[in-house]
């Protein structure tokens, strides 16, 4: 009997192997696709890996994080230092900014250079990826500029910043600047670029403003803490 057993084993496994092979290939149909999918999946997220790793070695890359384009991230390397700010009451003469100053006339000169709006050459494509119009930027004609057929009229944002907060210095000194006392009841001209200048400033600082802190310090001689500004 056990001889029988073991004919009848060694007959079905020979039978059943073949047939298993052929009903239940070792590398079924969706085996094969699952497989397709993950060398796909693999390859993608290796590509997107070696993509973030390169641009994380782009000029500039920190600033692109915080900033809408500017093709000046691809011409210059801002490199990025911490400044302290200078924020008391009592700077050095020395190393005042002149914004400390009272009106003078080499002060102005200074004011007057830092806050002109100088025409920086922009191409076609650079302002289509502003998201601006390109047809209506008048064009720096190679003939008079020597910039080649690609030049268009630009101008750092950060110039006329500079230009309102002069605006609203000299309205501070405007006996200096003889300015005319106006009737802050009425919106002229004069009011109008004022406050358009007070806006663009509290843009600017809204838009840009990082979330750094001052402190409060105990200070000999002063009853409450002082900001350290
Ligand atoms: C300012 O303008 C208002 C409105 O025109 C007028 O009523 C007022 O008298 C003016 N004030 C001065 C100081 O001129």
């Amino acid at each position: 009997m056990g001889d029988k057993e073991e004919e009848a084993e060694g007959l079905l496994g020979e039978e059943s192997l073949p047939n298993k092979s052929i009903r239940r290939p070792l590398f079924t149909r969706t085996a094969f696709i699952i497989t397709i999918i993950n060398i796909i999946v693999f390859f993608t997220s290796l590509a997107l890996f070696v993509i973030s790793f390169s641009q994380r070695y782009q000029l500039n890359f920190e600033l692109r994080q915080a900033s809408t384009y500017s093709p000046i991230f691809d011409r210059l390397d801002l490199e990025m230092r911490p400044r302290k700010i200078q924020g008391t009451l009592f700077p050095d003469k020395e190393s005042a900014s002149i914004a400390r100053e009272l009106p003078n006339a080499a002060a102005d000169e200074i004011w007057e250079e830092w806050e002109l709006s100088r025409f920086y050459p922009l191409t076609r494509d650079e302002i289509v990826r502003m998201g601006k119009d390109p047809s209506t930027v008048p064009k720096l004609e190679d003939s008079e500029w020597g910039l080649g057929d690609d030049a268009y009229v630009g101008a750092f944002d950060v110039y006329h910043q500079i230009h309102c907060l002069n605006a609203l210095r000299q309205n501070a000194y405007r006996g200096y600047y003889k300015l005319t006392t106006r009737n802050h009841t009425v919106m002229g001209l004069p009011e109008i670029h004022i406050n358009h200048c007070v806006d663009i400033l509290l843009q600017a600082l809204q838009c840009s403003s990082n979330v750094n802190f001052m402190t409060y310090h105990w200070v000999a001689g002063q009853e409450y803490p002082q900001p350290d500004m």
